[in-house]
């Protein structure tokens, strides 16, 4: 069974995805009454949406930032951070945890080191001189880039069509894991979708924790199914009996 061979992993990659944020109060994307059902794709996730109506995806992340103040992170990103602590502390462990998610969630819950493939919702990116700035405010009033002044701000998101953030690292990670854990992602979206691949092929096990099984769910050698704020915990749960 996956639990009495958890000892040997040493270099774990996690995605975390949409539903490991839905117990939070954050919407998740292709459930019913999702965003992508409140709202399509190509208005407020394309840059050609972005430039046919700026004031409708500036107000859609502004929407979206507002609601993330209300949110408090859930026990599942807290085990993550719980994870990552206990890992630190034993010298050749490494872990790196991916997120698609745009929130702070899992800073917020202890996580220090977090890589945003799809970009956060508290930055902001500058069409003018391209910095990235810590954002906090709203968008739809035009609001100067602190770095050159140009009101030419935008979401700092990746949106369809652009190349998601820090893949070569995240490729190097996949390449190098025993173990990939995938959690509240429905594998709709490429690139995070394949890397269940990328780790089967570098001969690590594979795991995914999700409340439905996603599209990819054949592909990993276990998935356990229920609400992350339960499932997490029980899974960081293990590792760290057996490992530390
Ligand atoms: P989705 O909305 O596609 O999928 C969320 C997954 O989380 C589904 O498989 C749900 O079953 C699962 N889920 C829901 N509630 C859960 C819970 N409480 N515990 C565990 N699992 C739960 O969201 P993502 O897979 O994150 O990209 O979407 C991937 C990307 O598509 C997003 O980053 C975004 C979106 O378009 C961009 O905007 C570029």
């Amino acid at each position: 069974m996956f639990q009495a061979i958890m000892a040997d992993f040493a270099r774990i990659v996690i995605l975390t995805g949409a539903g490991i944020s839905a117990e939070s109060g954050i919407d998740t994307f292709r459930a019913a009454g999702g965003l992508w059902e409140q709202h399509r794709v190509e208005d407020v996730a394309t840059p050609e949406g972005f430039a046919r109506d700026p004031d409708l995806v500036l107000g859609f992340y502004d929407m979206r930032r507002a609601a993330l103040a209300r949110a408090q992170p859930n026990p599942a990103h807290e085990a993550l951070a719980r994870l990552e602590r206990e890992f630190s502390k034993v010298p050749g462990r490494d872990l790196l945890l991916v997120t698609q998610n745009v929130d702070d969630l899992h800073e917020r819950g202890g996580s220090a080191r977090v890589l945003h493939m799809h970009g956060e919702l508290k930055s902001a990116l500058c069409t003018a001189c391209e910095t990235r700035s810590p954002w906090r405010e709203a968008m739809l009033h035009r609001p100067p880039c602190p770095a050159c002044a140009e009101p030419g701000l935008r979401p700092d998101v990746v949106w369809f069509g652009e190349m998601p953030y820090q893949m070569g690292r995240i490729y190097q990670a996949l390449e190098a894991c025993d173990l990939f854990v995938s959690i509240g992602t429905s594998g709709a979206v490429y690139p995070a979708a394949g890397f269940v691949q990328e780790a089967r092929a570098a001969g690590a096990r594979t795991l995914e924790l999700n409340l439905e099984p996603s599209e990819g769910s054949r592909l990993f050698h276990e998935t356990r199914l229920g609400p992350a704020s339960v499932l997490v915990p029980e899974w960081v749960d293990e590792v760290l009996q057996t490992r530390i």
